[in-house]
This record gives C-alpha cells, structure tokens and sequence, in this order.
C-alpha cells in the first residue's frame, strides 16, 4: 500500500469513528468534533453535493494556512479556483470519476495558493450520505506535500543528470584507458606499472557504470515504467554465456566455475535481457564473495513446471541477519568482496523485482558444509 493510500485508509477510519460519534447525537461529541477539525493541520473542507456546481459549505483554519483564503473568500464557491485553469491534470480525471461514482479518492494536485504561488495537494475526498443512502455532502481533506514532491523532483532530477552526464564520460574513460596500453609508438613497449593503472582505470570505471546503472533500474523498476518482454528461453545457453563472460573475473581470484545441466531442458519463458542480468548478478556476486581457489557450481534442474537454477560458492555464506535482508533496497550486508570489488547494494533487490515481473521466484540458503546457494525458478514456456 503507497502512503497516499494508506493516509487514505486512515482518514477513513477517523471519518467512520466520527459517523459514530455524530449518530450518538451527544452535544459533547459534536463539540470535540468540531475542536478536532479546527485543530487539525490538514486543510478540511466540506461541499453540499445537492446545490449546483457543489459549492464549499464549510472550510478549516489549516485550509487558509495552506492556501491563502479566507473562509469568507471561498465558501459559496467551487474548490476548483484552486487549480486556476490547469483543469486538465490526471488527478482531477480521477476526482470527477470517484464524484460521479460516488466514491472515495486519494489524489496530489497542481494547485496554487491566493499570492499565486504552486504547492502540490495531497487531496482525499469521501462522499457523505444520509440515512436514506442520498448523497449529501463532499468531504475533502487537503495536506500541502510540496517538499516531498520537490524531493521526488530532485531525486528524478539527479538521476537524469546520472544517466546523461555521468554515463557518457565515464564510457569515454574506460575506452580511452582500454585503448591506450594499445597506441604506443612502434617498437617501444609500455611500462608494466601503466598497464597496470589502465587496467584499474577500467575495472573503477567499470564499477561505476554498473552502480549507475543499478540506480537507474531501480527509479525505472520503482516509476512502473520497467519493459518486459516474453519468449521461450533455452536456460543453459543463456548461463553458459553469462559464465563464458566471467571467465576472465573468475581466473583473476583463481576460482574454478562449472556448470551441470540435464541433457535435455524445455525452454523457460522469460524475458532474455532481464535474466541475463539476474544470471550476471549471481555469478559475479559468487565469484565476489568466493576466496581464492574455490569453486562456483551452476546447477540446472527441471521438474514439470518450472526449471531452477542454483548459483553455489564456497564463500563464508551469510548471517542469519544477512539472510533476511539479503533482496531488501540499499541492504548493506555484513560479507566483504574478497578483492574490494564496489557495487551499489541494489543488484539482489533489482533480481527479485525483475523475477517477479517474470513469474519467477529467488532465494538463498547457506549450504550445509561452506557458502551459499542463491537459486531462481522460472515458468517453463
Ligand atoms: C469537498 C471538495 C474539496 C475539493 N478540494 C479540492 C482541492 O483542494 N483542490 C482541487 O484542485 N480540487 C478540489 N476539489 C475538486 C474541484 O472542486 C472540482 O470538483 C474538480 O476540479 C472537478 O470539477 P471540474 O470538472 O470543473 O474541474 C474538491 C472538491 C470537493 C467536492
């Protein structure tokens, strides 16, 4: 539940104890209600649903605070000078709907305050009806959520600047520091110690992009606007490929990696780029957490409706802390790289949400001897 929602949910609670309260009829109840919306920091208004253009009937201290206008300036009218022409906002689409239908809703609108500055709303609306079932009022209740906005803003902000501005000169370093041991003049040699902080230049660089790309994926995974697509896979293949490409990583810490794999297997159906970045993840996450002269074993099993794969290390494995918070945002966990390799943190919480997104499942258990065995299940196709 978002946390529109949930406030939602809340103020509805609040609103049906009210109900209660108001139907005891008690003078003392209807008091205490009354102080309770004067004091209440959320902006609070009500509309008479049964005169014509619903005009504001009743309106709070705090909806002055957060707006500007006097009571006297608004009562009589419609709520909707607050959106000074900007009528056509997928918030107020979804507020017609819920009036039409007479129904609760939880929108954040463009809105402009009386000295003609904008501040977003965070606008409830519940209907009220009367013991007939007749509609009667509108009850909207408004909180200013302008700084949480700003900083969704900001943050978007500064993930546009990661993507464009980050991204591209970091490529061009790592291509430059790739190709540079490779221009020295005929008939000279390069220094081994220059070779050497090539090599580094790239491998930094190389971190770097993959932790943009990390933080891209997640605002991309957490805006909904992650693409999927959907084909029969041949599981084997695709590992096969993603530990041919770690083969290099692997020799560097001397860790042997194989993979053991039924003759036949049907294909899975997935989405080929996002697995392969799960199958990416757990293999480089193996050899990263594995000593030198270990082993790191792909396993691929089949039964009739699903294939698995186990990713194994002999790695130290994780605590019982580790284990509950291995797929969680930003969970920083107690094991180290066994060669400071940097990442963002974020690559086992992407896995889960891109296997989930394709009707897939991922896990780990520590082995019962040495290290870990993360595993994945897909639908076969
Ligand atoms: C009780 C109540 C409170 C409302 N509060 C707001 C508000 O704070 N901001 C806003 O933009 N619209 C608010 N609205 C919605 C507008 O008054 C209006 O109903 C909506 O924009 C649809 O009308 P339109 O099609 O003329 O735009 C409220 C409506 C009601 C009934």
């Amino acid at each position: 539940m978002g946390d529109t929602d949930q406030s939602a949910a809340e103020l509805r609670r609040a609103i049906d104890e009210l109900h209660l309260h108001l139907a005891a009829g008690d003078p003392q109840h209807d008091q205490l209600l009354e102080r309770a919306i004067i004091a209440s920091c959320s902006g609070i208004t009500i509309a008479d649903a049964r005169l014509p253009d619903m005009p504001l009937i009743y309106t709070n201290p705090a909806f002055t605070q957060i707006t500007g206008y006097t009571v006297a300036e608004v009562l009589g009218r419609n709520c909707r000078f607050l959106h000074r022409g900007e009528g056509d906002q997928p918030g107020l689409d979804e507020v017609r709907r819920a009036m039409r239908e007479q129904r609760e809703c939880a929108v954040t609108l463009r809105n402009y305050r009386k000295d003609g500055s904008l501040f977003w709303n965070e606008l409830y609306l519940a209907p009220i009806h009367d013991d007939g079932g007749i509609l009667t009022h509108f009850i909207g209740i408004q909180n200013d959520v302008t700084s949480r906005v700003e900083l969704e803003e900001a943050r978007e902000f500064f993930f546009q600047v990661a993507s464009h501005d980050l991204k591209s000169p970091l490529h061009a370093i790592r291509l430059a520091a790739g190709t540079f041991g490779a221009i020295a003049p005929v008939g000279t040699t390069v220094d081994e110690r220059l070779l050497g902080v090539l090599e580094t230049i790239a491998k930094r660089t190389r971190e770097m992009q993959g932790i943009i790309d990390d933080y891209l994926d997640l605002q991309t995974l957490d805006a909904g606007r992650m693409k999927m697509s959907s084909a029969p896979l041949a599981l084997n293949r695709l590992f096969e490929a993603v530990l041919e490409s770690n083969a290099e990583y692997a020799a560097s810490k001397r860790i042997e990696v194989h993979q053991e794999c039924p003759a036949e297997i049907p294909p899975v159906q997935a989405d080929d780029r996002k697995l392969t970045q799960v199958a990416q993840n757990l293999i480089s996450n193996a050899i990263k957490f594995s000593p030198s002269d270990s082993r790191v074993a792909v396993r691929i099993s089949v039964d009739d409706q699903r294939a698995r794969v186990e990713v194994s290390d002999e790695g130290p494995g994780l605590t019982e802390d580790d284990l509950r918070k291995v797929f969680g945002k930003f969970s920083r966990l107690s094991n180290k790289p066994t060669a400071g390799e940097k990442s963002s943190g974020l690559g086992l919480h992407i896995c889960k949400r891109l296997m989930e997104m394709q009707g897939g499942e991922i896990g780990v258990v520590n082995n019962s001897d040495q290290g870990a065995t993360f595993w994945i299940t897909l639908p076969l196709a």
